[in-house]
């Protein structure tokens, strides 16, 4: 059975890693009683790989549409293979809305993106503190639902990988195709 080719799988991985580090990072930055040095570490942090999560997104998504993912073995039922394209569909979305909220509550109120600011790019979102109350509660919200997709999505895929041993899991692990 045939997997994702090498580029889809080493998308699906950084975007992975990726995510899994900033939303702790995002979750802790926002605590009481951190020293200011490690807040703002942790700031820059999240906000400059948020920007790349984006990206990186966007062009697996591009990719995407030219090479489309390969089909699901026979044994997975109708209703599971509808399921797991709902819950990818929601993945992709959820994680450009965190990006775009996150970039709309920093721009909103007037705070840099280091990267982008170092590349001279300009700030496309005026000054404004109802958008950043919008924004900042949208990507609160926004990162409960993520959670929960994400954790349904590796739940799924421990049930493939360990219960059913269906060659799911084989079809995007290891990162790089055999
Ligand atoms: C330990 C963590 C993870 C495991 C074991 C895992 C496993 C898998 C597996 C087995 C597939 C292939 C499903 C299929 O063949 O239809 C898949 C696809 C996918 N995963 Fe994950 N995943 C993990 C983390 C994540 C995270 C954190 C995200 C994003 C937040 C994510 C987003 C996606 C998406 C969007 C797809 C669909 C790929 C496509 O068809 O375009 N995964 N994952
Ligand atoms: C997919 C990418 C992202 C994920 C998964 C994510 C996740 C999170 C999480 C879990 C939190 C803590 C809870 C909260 O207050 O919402 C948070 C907070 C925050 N994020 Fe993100 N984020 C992402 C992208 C971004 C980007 C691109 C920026 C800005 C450029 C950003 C800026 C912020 C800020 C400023 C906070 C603190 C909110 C506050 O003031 O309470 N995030 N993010």
């Amino acid at each position: 059975m045939t997997g994702y080719r090498t580029p889809a799988r080493l998308f699906h991985w950084i975007v992975a890693l990726l995510v899994l580090a900033t939303i702790p990072a995002g979750q802790i930055m926002i605590q009481d009683g951190l020293s200011r040095s490690v807040q703002n570490a942790l700031f820059i942090f999240h906000k400059n790989v948020g920007v790349v999560i984006l990206l990186v997104v966007l062009a697996r998504l591009a990719y995407r549409q030219v090479v489309p993912p390969p089909p699901l073995p026979l044994s997975v039922p109708e209703w599971q293979r509808r399921v797991a394209g709902l819950t990818h569909a929601a993945l992709y979305g959820l994680l450009i809305f965190m990006a775009v909220t996150g970039y709309l509550r920093v721009r909103a109120g007037g705070f840099p993106i280091e990267a982008l600011d170092a590349l001279g790019l300009p700030t496309f979102v005026p000054r404004s503190e109802a958008l950043e109350a919008w924004a900042k509660a949208a990507h609160w919200w926004g990162r409960i639902a993520l959670v929960a997709v994400i954790a349904l999505h590796v739940a799924a895929a421990a049930w493939h990988g360990l219960v059913r041993r269906d060659g799911v899991m084989a079809r995007i692990w290891p990162p790089v195709a055999r």
